[in-house]
């Protein structure tokens, strides 16, 4: 095996907050172990045009606080063709890069795996995406900032919700996944998360939330994840109005607000553990794995398990929420 003096890295997909912490922490473990370090920017597309930089520690200077990406990213095309690849490991070689580490979600992760599998170059992933959707990992870096992002909105629209004794649908990302809304829906004491993974009918929905207002209260916040199946908040709330008009029903789309500001301690220390140890996997011969934290461990999870496989919602979690928003 190839001695390892020089690593890449890069951030790609959706940008989350977190991944300076991470690119710091990686370009600093990596000094620290007598590695050379080279910064691609605009995540694959760096890597195919050779948008490459030499990084010092000082490259990497006051970013832990700050949201999105110094290395700015991208979902790049070219990089799903042979010929784009082709590119980018001649770049690599060009710049002496031995191995790359790579912050992002699934898609960046799935590039990874098959640039790793087609030119045998060691890579390490490391979870950054909003939607905690990597299986292997408890959390990804900036799904907890987003999560609280998502709290402070909620928090301000009860008081509308309140005030005017309304039925609110909120929208949240997570692509495919329910974690935010779900998470989100308990930690704002929400009536309702519509996430994909358990259905909701809209009449059970409404059966439910009409029981609420009956009973004790007088508005409601339902959170929505994103997603073909849940429908997204628009059409469940046209499908609620049209049946139950006696509501004053609103929809508040939270969109890309929830990919910024400054990340939480906690994405902090998860990209700064997970950065160190990706490093301390590259020297102890990993490959084509995925860093992540389970039981507050670091453990290595293979790309193809990381990707592959749907991560599982607790189911309790539903039940919790259920039974507080009485
Ligand atoms: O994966 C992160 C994410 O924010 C998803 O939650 C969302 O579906 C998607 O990215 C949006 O991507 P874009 O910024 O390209 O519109």
């Amino acid at each position: 095996m190839a001695t390892i003096k020089c690593i890449g890295i890069l951030t790609s997909g959706g940008d989350a907050p977190g991944m300076n912490a991470a690119i710091r922490a990686v370009t600093r473990a990596a000094i620290y172990n007598g590695l050379r370090v080279k910064g691609i920017y605009r995540g694959y597309k760096g890597l195919v045009t050779g948008e490459i930089l030499e990084f010092k520690t000082q490259n990497v200077s006051n970013i832990i606080h700050q949201g999105g990406t110094i290395l700015k990213t991208a979902r790049c095309k070219e990089f799903t063709t042979p010929e784009g690849r082709a590119l980018a490991y001649e770049n690599m070689r060009k710049e002496e890069i031995d191995a790359l580490v790579i912050i992002g979600g699934d898609g960046s992760l799935t590039g990874a795996r098959i640039f790793a599998q087609e030119y045998d170059v060691p890579c390490i992933g490391l979870p950054g995406t909003i939607d905690n959707d990597l299986y292997g990992t408890d959390t990804t870096i900036g799904y907890d900032t987003a999560l609280n992002t998502i709290l402070d909105a909620v928090d301000k629209i009860r008081d509308t919700a309140t005030s005017h004794e309304r039925l609110f649908f909120v929208e949240v990302m997570g692509r495919d996944a329910g974690f935010l809304a779900l998470n989100g829906a308990i930690a704002a004491g929400a009536e309702a998360a519509i996430i994909p993974e358990f259905s909701t009918e809209v009449d059970q929905l409404a059966e439910f939330i009409k029981n609420g207002f009956r009973k004790s209260k007088n508005s409601s916040i339902v959170l929505v994840a994103e997603s073909d199946i849940t429908g997204g908040a628009m059409a469940l709330a046209e499908r609620v109005k049209n049946e139950y008009p006696q509501y004053d029903v609103r929809v508040s789309i939270l969109g890309h607000l929830q990919r910024g500001g400054r990340p939480t301690a906690h994405d902090r220390i998860i990209a700064s553990r997970m950065g160190t140890a990706s490093i301390e996997a590259l020297m102890e011969g990993q490959r084509n794995v995925m860093i992540g934290i389970e039981h507050d461990e670091i453990v290595y999870v293979p790309f193809t398990k990381a990707i592959k496989n749907d991560k599982p919602i607790k189911k309790e979690l539903v039940n919790v929420l259920n039974s507080l928003s009485i």
